[in-house]
């Protein structure tokens, strides 16, 4: 029987290339996200692939509908191995402008849905022993531009929730860490009706000391190795992926 992934936000972005990459390594893979269409198209490139999947509609910040989907994946797959929480919206907004409500259903989303779907998850993992949970937050939970409060908010919360989570559950046999991308291009890595091909300015390649913008395969890589066993000694950590850009300083001239 396959490991099981278990991704939110999986249908479009980084998370379907997070889908698509632990289905190359032979992972079964569940994505929730509440895009049926971009759900179905993703389910049928992954059963393409040979993969064993499933999508369900499912909004992270719904109690219910995340205990739901993680009780049919454990009846469906057989198991679950790990879990992304992948799925993340944004509400950029003047700092005097931005709405409460704006600002909870950021952290709705982004950070109740991580502790939401985690809770689910881990109850399921402890029953066979372990697990691995990462959390992809953002170099924004580290450092902000302005008007980005609840974002930025939402994915400090979410590094703070890694380490807390990751000392709670390590006697389960559950380890926790953090993915923080940076500029990922993910233009092209939406639902057909909403697809770009993406292009880049010398300018956007050279913010980055290694020449480039970062692509999804890049976080997914990230996430195979602290969902992996060659990982096994880490937990609670928070691994940068940003091609080096929040490294570089920046003198004005
Ligand atoms: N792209 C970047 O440059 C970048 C940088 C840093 C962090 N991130 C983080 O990476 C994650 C993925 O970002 P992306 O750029 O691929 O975004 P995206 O918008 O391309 O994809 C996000 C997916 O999440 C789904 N989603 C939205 N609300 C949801 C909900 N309530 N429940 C379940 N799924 C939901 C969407 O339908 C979509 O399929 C997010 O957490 C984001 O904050 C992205």
């Amino acid at each position: 029987m396959p490991q099981v992934a278990l991704i939110t936000g999986g249908a479009q972005g980084i998370g379907k290339g997070i889908a698509m990459n632990f289905a190359s390594q032979g992972y079964a893979v569940s994505l929730a996200d509440p895009d049926k269409e971009a759900g179905f198209e993703t389910i049928k490139q992954l059963r393409r692939m040979g993969a064993q999947a499933m999508f369900m509609c499912v909004d992270v910040a719904d109690a219910s509908a995340v205990a739901r989907w993680v009780k049919l994946t454990e009846e469906d797959l057989g198991r679950v191995d790990v879990l992304i929480n992948n799925a993340g919206i944004a509400h950029n907004a003047p700092f005097l402008e931005l709405a409460a409500e704006d600002f909870d259903r950021v952290l709705a989303v982004n950070l109740r849905g991580t502790f939401l779907c985690s809770q689910e998850a881990a109850r399921a993992m402890s029953r066979r022993g372990g697990g691995a949970i990462v959390n992809i937050a953002s170099t924004r939970g580290l450092m902000s531009e302005a008007h980005t409060e609840a974002y930025s908010a939402s994915k400090g919360g979410i590094l703070a929730l890694t380490h807390a989570m990751a000392v709670s559950l390590g006697p389960l046999g559950i380890r926790v860490n953090a993915v923080s991308p940076g500029w990922i291009e993910v233009r092209d890595w939406q639902k057909a009706a909403n697809a770009e091909v993406p292009s880049h300015s010398e300018r956007d390649k050279l913010q980055h000391p290694v020449g480039r913008v970062g692509k999804p395969q890049d976080i997914a890589d990230a996430c195979l190795y602290l969902a992996g066993p060659k990982s096994g000694f880490i937990t609670g950590q928070n691994l940068v992926v940003d091609g080096g850009m929040t490294v570089k300083m920046i003198y004005e001239d």
